[in-house]
């Protein structure tokens, strides 16, 4: 079985299919990105793209994305080359503790890639769904307003 993960065909042994994606990305392939959180696809800590879909790597298995492209935090961007998402998240602190901060940011990039000038109200609808327990709600959505810049 090959799944292509950050534009790389990855082989994975057969026995995998029916392992959770998140933890082939974390275990196997030290992909730390992607947190896991509640494991029942409800908190958005595990969010990847799927084909440049969102998706919670928790509840989906290996063998589902054969044929898909895999896009994780890593993949966005690189040291040198910051996501502009992920530069708006480092010039606005939007982080406390950090561990929902793979899903805001995932779930950032694929509404920016659909709605480039989406406004306040769709970026509060679209990050609903991923939980963030520590209180950094203003400075997300103000690295969200400058991502856009
Ligand atoms: Fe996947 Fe919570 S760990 S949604």
């Amino acid at each position: 079985m090959n799944i292509q993960i950050n534009g790389r065909m990855v082989p994975l042994d057969d026995s995998l299919r029916d392992t959770p994606l998140l933890y082939i990305l974390r275990n196997d392939l030290a992909l730390n990105g992607p947190k896991y959180g509640c494991g029942l696809g409800e908190c958005g800590a595990c969010t990847v793209l799927i084909d440049g879909v969102t998706a919670r790597s928790c509840s989906v298995n290996a063998a589902s994305v054969v044929g898909k492209s895999v896009t994780t935090l890593e993949g966005i961007g690189n040291a040198e080359h910051l996501h502009p998402v992920q530069q708006g998240f480092i010039d606005e602190q939007a982080a406390q503790c950090g561990y929902c901060t793979n899903g805001m940011i995932m779930t950032l990039v694929a509404l920016f890639e659909r709605e480039p000038q989406a406004d306040e109200q769709t970026i509060k609808q679209e990050l609903a769904f991923n939980l963030c327990r520590c209180g950094t709600h203003i400075e997300i959505l103000r690295a969200a307003e400058r991502a856009k810049q």
